[in-house]
C-alpha cells in the first residue's frame, strides 16, 4: 500500500469517527467530564438566583428616581430583600395571598389619614417599605408617629395635585378628604389621581384607586352592586367628591385600557374605627364625638335613612386583597349590614351612655336615602367579606375618641416607643 492510499485510509477513519452520533456522549461520559458539566449548571443557577437581589435598581436611596433614568422600569416588580433591623417586626398582621417573605416598596397616598394609617400599619408589618405622600388636610402626624423611626418608612408632605416622581412597585391612592365637612372641590380627585397614574405608567407601578359608594348617588337600586351605573347630581353640593371619584374611576380605566397600566378599584362604603377624624362631619365620629361630650347627637331628616357600617381594619384587608389579586373591579367594600340613623344611635348610646339624647335638623341637601353593598363579587372573586360587627367595632373607635377628647395619658404617641 503506498503512502498516497495510508493517508487516504487514516482520514476516512478520521471522518467516520468525526460523523459518529454516539460520539459527543462518550466523549462527555470520558474522564469524569459528565460531572465537571454537572458542576457548573448548579454554580450557574446559583448566580442567576443570587444576582436580582442585588440589582441596583431595587437599592436605590429612598426611593426616589431621577426623571430620566429608565433603566429602573426593568425588573421592578421583582421584590427585594430586606437587610434591616426591623425585619422581625413583620411577624404580624395576616399576611394576604402569596406574598409571604417577599418585601415590596409600596407609595400611599393620604396616609396620614383615617383608612391610609391603617393600611400603613399591616403593610410595615407584612414586611414592605412604604412611603407617604401626604398633604395633611384631614391627615395627621400622630397617625404615623409610631413608624417614623422605622428605616422602612418615609413621610413626604405633599400636595398630589402637583406632580411626584418616586420608585415604587405599588401605589395605593387614598388621597382625598372624604368627609362633607371638609370635600369642596374636584381638584384632588382629578388632578391627583391623573399625577398618579401618570406616575404609575411611568414606573410600571401597580394603581389602586380607593373610589366611594357616592359614585351611586341616591340609589335607585338596593342593594348596590357593581353593575349599577348610580343616580347622581352632577351639579349638587355634594357633586365634587361624587363626581369627582367617577372621573376618578373613569381616568383610571383610560389608565388601564389606554395604556395597559395594571389597575385596581375599590369602592369603599361607611368605614369607622380609631383615627377617624373627631370633628370631620361624618356619621359615626359626630354621633361619638357628641355622645362622649355630653351634647345630643345630631340626626338629619327622620333618621330613617339607611347606611351601612365597616370597621376599618375589614377594609384594609379587602384592600390589600384587591391590590394583590388578578382582578381590576370595581368591588364594593363594606358591609352589608344596614341600619338606619336611629338604629346607629341607639348602638352609641348603648356603648356610651344610655341618656345620650338625640337632636333633629334638617337634612342635607343630595343626601342619599339609602345605601347598603352586594358584596358577593368580592366575596366570589377576593375571598373578602367583613368580620367585625357594629357592635364589635364600635367600642374600639369609642375608646381612641374618648383618649383624644380627653386627653388620657396612653394617647397614639405613646407607641413610638414600640416602633
Ligand atoms: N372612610 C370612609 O368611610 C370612606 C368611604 C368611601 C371612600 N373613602 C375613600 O378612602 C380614602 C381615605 O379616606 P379616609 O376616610 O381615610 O379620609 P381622611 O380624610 O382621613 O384621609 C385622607 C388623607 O388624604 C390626605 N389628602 C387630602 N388631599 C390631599 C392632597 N391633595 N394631597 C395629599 N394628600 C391629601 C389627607 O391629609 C388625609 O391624610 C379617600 O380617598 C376616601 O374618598 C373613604
Amino acid at each position: 500500500m503506498g503512502t498516497d492510499q495510508l493517508l487516504r485510509n487514516s482520514n476516512v477513519q478520521k471522518n467516520q469517527k468525526k460523523f459518529c452520533v454516539t460520539y459527543p456522549f462518550r466523549y462527555i461520559l470520558q474522564e469524569q467530564r459528565f460531572v465537571c458539566l454537572l458542576v457548573g449548571i448548579a454554580v450557574a443557577s446559583v448566580v442567576f438566583a443570587v444576582v436580582p437581589s442585588i440589582n441596583p435598581a431595587t437599592s436605590s436611596p429612598k426611593g426616589l428616581i431621577s426623571a430620566s433614568d429608565e433603566s429602573f422600569r426593568v425588573h421592578r416588580r421583582v421584590a427585594y430583600e430586606l437587610h434591616d433591623g426591623f425585619s422581625h417586626l413583620s411577624a404580624g398582621g395576616r399576611i394576604p395571598l402569596g406574598l409571604k417573605g417577599k418585601s415590596l416598596r409600596i407609595l400611599v397616598t393620604g396616609g396620614a389619614g383615617f383608612v391610609g394609617s391603617h393600611l400603613v400599619d399591616r403593610l410595615i408589618a407584612r414586611g414592605d417599605s412604604v412611603i407617604v405622600v401626604d398633604n395633611f388636610f384631614t391627615g395627621r402626624k400622630e397617625n404615623l408617629l409610631h413608624h417614623l423611626r422605622n428605616p422602612r418608612f418615609e413621610l413626604i408632605r405633599h400636595d398630589v395635585v402637583e406632580p411626584i416622581l418616586l420608585e415604587v412597585d405599588q401605589i395605593y391612592h387614598l388621597a382625598c378628604p372624604a368627609s362633607p365637612v371638609h370635600y369642596k372641590d374636584h381638584k384632588t380627585n382629578v388632578m391627583g389621581t391623573l399625577n398618579m397614574l401618570g406616575l404609575a405608567k411611568r414606573i410600571g407601578a401597580r394603581f389602586l384607586l380607593t373610589s366611594t359608594s357616592e359614585v351611586y348617588g341616591d340609589p335607585l337600586e338596593h342593594p348596590q352592586a357593581e353593575t349599577y351605573w348610580g343616580n347622581v347630581n352632577p351639579i349638587g353640593v355634594r357633586s365634587c367628591y361624587d363626581e369627582g371619584k367617577r372621573t376618578a374611576e373613569t381616568l383610571t380605566m383610560d389608565y388601564h385600557r389606554g395604556l395597559n397600566l395594571e389597575v385596581r378599584i375599590a369602592r369603599i362604603f361607611n368605614t369607622y374605627g380609631p383615627r377617624m377624624g373627631i370633628d370631620d362631619g361624618r356619621v359615626v365620629s359626630n354621633f361619638v364625638a357628641q355622645a362622649l361630650r355630653k351634647e345630643p347627637m345630631t340626626v338629619y331628616g327622620d333618621g330613617k335613612q339607611t347606611r351601612s357600617f365597616q370597621y376599618v381594619s375589614d377594609l384594609v384587608e379587602g384592600l390589600m386583597r384587591l391590590m394583590e389579586g388578578d382582578h381590576v373591579g370595581p368591588f364594593n367594600l363594606g358591609n352589608p349590614g344596614e341600619f338606619t340613623m336611629l338604629e346607629l344611635a341607639k348602638v352609641v348610646q348603648d356603648t356610651i351612655d344610655p341618656n345620650a339624647k338625640i337632636e333633629f335638623r334638617a337634612n342635607t341637601e343630595d343626601d342619599p336615602h339609602k345605601r347598603k353593598p352586594d358584596i358577593s363579587k368580592a366575596k366570589r372573586l377576593l375571598g373578602w367579606q367583613p368580620t367585625v360587627s357594629l357592635k364589635e367595632g364600635l367600642p374600639r373607635m369609642v375608646d381612641d375618641f374618648r383618649q383624644r377628647i380627653f386627653g388620657d395619658e396612653k394617647d397614639n404617641t405613646d407607641t413610638l416607643s414600640d416602633a
